[in-house]
Parts: structure tokens; C-alpha cells; sequence
């Protein structure tokens, strides 16, 4: 026992220090608990909620991109005085009625373990009181609330894991705006506003997932990603479990980092190398809360839970956005979606949470399946009620020990071989309704 202890601890004093390059950083292996995790919710939320119109985008496509979005435009000169400029919005960001516990129970219930919120988006504003961004942060104005700080507690009260998106680059910081007009051979702006916050940042609220954005305009060298992120796996206080996703400069995306988001929404249509997550809204037309969003613009539970399922089968985690209201409530719609997830994970839960991909993802013989493993167990998900009492899996290798039942349901069901040890025919119970629409097999003693 004294020998293991030594042992140990001779091997965590004299653990290589990552480098501030990328074959160093990327070899880094990813803390556990997160390819565990499988399901994490993502928040928008910021000033931009308070036009609440368009996407958390509007400030830039209202002012900044050339030529405007006219809808943009129209929106302002018909609801606002004339010169009302976009930080004129802040005040209104009152987060009146924001009780982290109440949403910290929401994203308890919907079963995911990891959270994310916006600490600051493209806008610049931090919703935490962040001395690098004065006068437009969340304390300073608008909530006069330290949301970061407050939600972190409540989710961590949960047992669920506390990340913060940060964007790398701020539309109109004129800091910014000045290095970009020196072709990004300055660094007035990373060293002056973003490292500084950045690193107090951490150091403040200890966050678990880094989700890194707005990378693209800029090389990792100007952002000093590599040093950043050096500091963060050997000397930070989050140095052991903290994990990072691949938004770090031009070129990083789907190449460096931790795990590899790639694009928004992205899908891949075979298992990565690597490991991954998939970032999706439940809003399709916006990742922050719109006022004029309407039903048939956001997901229904069965497609949320396909995703979530193929996602999982392909080895990613899924990461999935709600945009709360400036007022500070989640909508009620985002609610109940969140809360179906929830309920399907309570039954199917264990086709997903710390599963790995089997040796084939997917196959569409009756109905699309979708294969997830653990253990000596393989799990075939149905994202589809197969139109008759039967379904048919070739993919499985069974033997005279194969067992199959159906998650919810201990009875074990009746199959017979499609070929002498290829392949089973399940003679399925009737399947009992379920809002996910999905439903899931357990095979056991099949290869
Ligand atoms: C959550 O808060 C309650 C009440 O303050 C406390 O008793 C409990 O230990 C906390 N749980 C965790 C996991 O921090
Ligand atoms: C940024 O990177 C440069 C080297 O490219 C290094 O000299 C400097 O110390 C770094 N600064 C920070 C704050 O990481
Ligand atoms: C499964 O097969 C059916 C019938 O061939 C087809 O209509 C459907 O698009 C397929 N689904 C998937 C997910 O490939």
C-alpha cells in the first residue's frame, strides 16, 4: 500500500509538463469524465437577448457586416428611438426573475452532466464582473449579478459539470479592431483585454470545459493559444479535469486542441478518430433567445433524441442550446424539451452514459438502428417504431448464451437466427408510447 502511495506520487512530481506547442498539447489525453458525459446543455445568453431578434448575431448584422441585414435594420428603425446604439440594450438585460437553482434542476432533469454558458460572446459583454470589460459586464450593468458565479453553484450543487464558452475575438473592441487593421501583427488587444480576463476567468471560476469560439480571423499565434493552454494543463486550478474544444485560431478546427467541435451542427458520417461533440440548438434558426420564434422552428423531442442517440453511436458527445429570456427564465418550451430528453434517458440512460462505439454504428435493415456498447453488452437503439411485432439486426454475432431484452423491461424476448450465427430476428413486446419515440434493445453474449 506505503509502496503503490510512493509510487504515485513519484509519478505525479515527475509528470511531463506539456509544452506550448501543438504536438504537446494535443497528445494531452482527455480527462474521463467527459467521453462519460455524452449529454451537455449549452446557454446563449448575453445582450443580445434583449432584442431577442434575429440571433445572437444581430449586433453584427444590424452594424457590422457590409452591406446590414435589412431585417435588422427594419427591426430598429420600427421598435427603437432613432440613434438607439446596441449598448443602450444592456440595461435592459434585468435577469429579474433568474434562479439558477430552478435552472440548474432543469438541466439536472434532462439528464445531461455538463453545462456551458456564454462567460462572454462576440458582443464583449461578460456576464460576470470581469475588471478587463468596464462598464460592460453583468455587475456593472443590466442584472448587476455575477451570472456566472451564481449559475456555476447551482450546477455544481447538482453534480454536474460547469463549463464556459468564451469568444476569442469582440466585433468592436476597438483594441481589436486596431490589430486587425496592423494584419493581427499586433497583440495590443490578447494582452491587454483577452489573456488578462481570460485567465482571471479560470483562475475565478474554475470552469471545467473551455468551449473556445470566435478563433477564425486570426492565427493561434496571435491569440498565444499554445500558451494559454499550456498554462491551463500544467498550472491551472482546473489542470486535471479541464477540457477544451478546437476553436484556438485559423486553421485549428477539427486539427488541434481537445476534442474537435469542427462545425456548428456538425455530423459526420462515420466514426471520427477522434473524439468529439456535436453543438446543436434546440431553436434551429438561433443558438440566443428570440422574441418571434415560432413552434415549427425548433426541434421535436424524436428528432433531438435521434441526434442525441447517432451522435452518441459515432463516439461524440452532444451538446444541446437553449436560449434564455433577458428576464432570466428559460422557455418554457426549451423546458419541456429538455425535461423529454430527461425522461427518455431515465428508461434508455444506460445505451448512452459511458458507452462506446461498437465495432459497427448503424444499420437499416427493418428500421435505422443505431449500436452503442458497454462492456460485453451492445445496445441496438430504434429510432423508429418498426412497422410489425419483429425486428431484424444482421450486424450481431450470437451464440447459444444471446439474450436480448428491452430497456424498461426485464422480460428477455423471444429472436431466432437470421443465419446459423449471423444476424437475429427479435419478436418485440408491444412498445409502450414514449415521447422520445425511441426504444432500446440490450443484446448480451453477442460479438
Ligand atoms: C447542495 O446544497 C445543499 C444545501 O446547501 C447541500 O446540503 C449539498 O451538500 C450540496 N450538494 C453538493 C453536491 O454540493
Ligand atoms: C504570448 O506568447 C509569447 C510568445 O509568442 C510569449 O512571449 C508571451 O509570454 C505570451 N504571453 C502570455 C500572456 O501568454
Ligand atoms: C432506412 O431505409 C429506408 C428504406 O430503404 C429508407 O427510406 C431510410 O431513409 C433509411 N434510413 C436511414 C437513416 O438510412
Amino acid at each position: 500500500m506505503l509502496l503503490v502511495f510512493l509510487v504515485a506520487a513519484v509519478v505525479s512530481q515527475t509528470a511531463a509538463r506539456f509544452t506550448a506547442d501543438w504536438t504537446s498539447l494535443d497528445a494531452r489525453p482527455l480527462p474521463s469524465w467527459y467521453d462519460e458525459a455524452k449529454l451537455g446543455i449549452f446557454i446563449h445568453w448575453g445582450v443580445f437577448s434583449v432584442p431577442g431578434f434575429d440571433s445572437e448575431w444581430f449586433w453584427w448584422h444590424w452594424q457590422g457586416q457590409q452591406p446590414p441585414d435589412q431585417k435588422c435594420v427594419r427591426y430598429m428603425s420600427e421598435n427603437f428611438p432613432p440613434g438607439f446604439s446596441y449598448p443602450e440594450f444592456a440595461p435592459q438585460f434585468h435577469a429579474q426573475f433568474f434562479n439558477p437553482g430552478d435552472w440548474a434542476d432543469i438541466f439536472k432533469a434532462s439528464g445531461a452532466k455538463y453545462v456551458v454558458l456564454t462567460a462572454k460572446h462576440h458582443e464583449g459583454f461578460t456576464n460576470w464582473g470581469s475588471p478587463n470589460s468596464w462598464n460592460w459586464n453583468s455587475v456593472d450593468t443590466g442584472p448587476h449579478r455575477d451570472l456566472v458565479g451564481d449559475l456555476g453553484e447551482a450546477v455544481r450543487n447538482r453534480s454536474l459539470h460547469y463549463g464556459l464558452y468564451n469568444s476569442l475575438y469582440e466585433w468592436f473592441h476597438p483594441l481589436y479592431l486596431n490589430d486587425k487593421k496592423n494584419g493581427f501583427k499586433s497583440q495590443e488587444f490578447v494582452m491587454h483585454k483577452l489573456l488578462p480576463e481570460l485567465y482571471n476567468m479560470v483562475v475565478r471560476y474554475r470552469p471545467e470545459v473551455i468551449w473556445s469560439d470566435g478563433d477564425w480571423e486570426a492565427p493561434d499565434t496571435y491569440w498565444n493559444s499554445t500558451q494559454f493552454l499550456a498554462w491551463l494543463y500544467n498550472d491551472s486550478p482546473v489542470k486535471d479535469t479541464v477540457v477544451t474544444n478546437d476553436r484556438w485560431g485559423a486553421g485549428c478546427s477539427c486539427k488541434h486542441g481537445g476534442y474537435y467541435n469542427c462545425q456548428d451542427k456538425y455530423t459526420p458520417g462515420q466514426l471520427p478518430k477522434h473524439k468529439w461533440e456535436k453543438c446543436t440548438s434546440v431553436d434551429t434558426f438561433s443558438w440566443g433567445y428570440r422574441r418571434n420564434m415560432h413552434i415549427k422552428e425548433l426541434m421535436d423531442l424524436p428528432s433531438i433524441i435521434e441526434d442525441l442517440v447517432s451522435t452518441v453511436a459515432l463516439g461524440g458527445n452532444y451538446l444541446l442550446n437553449v436560449g434564455p429570456t433577458p428576464d432570466g427564465m428559460i422557455p418554457a418550451v426549451f423546458e419541456e424539451r429538455l425535461r423529454g430528453v430527461g425522461a427518455w434517458l431515465n428508461i434508455n440512460g444506460e445505451a448512452i452514459y459511458t458507452t462506446k462505439p461498437w465495432r459497427v454504428q448503424t444499420e437499416n435493415t427493418t428500421i435505422p438502428i443505431w449500436y452503442t456498447s458497454k462492456g460485453t453488452a451492445i445496445y441496438a437503439i430504434m429510432t423508429t417504431k418498426p412497422p410489425k411485432g419483429t425486428v431484424q439486426l444482421l450486424e450481431p454475432k450470437t451464440s447459444a448464451a444471446t439474450r436480448v431484452t428491452l430497456l424498461g423491461n426485464t422480460e428477455a424476448l423471444p429472436w431466432a437466427p437470421v443465419k446459423p450465427s449471423a444476424g437475429l430476428t427479435i419478436l418485440l413486446p408491444e412498445l409502450s408510447y414514449t415521447p422520445g419515440q425511441a426504444w432500446t434493445l440490450k443484446l448480451e453474449g453477442v460479438q
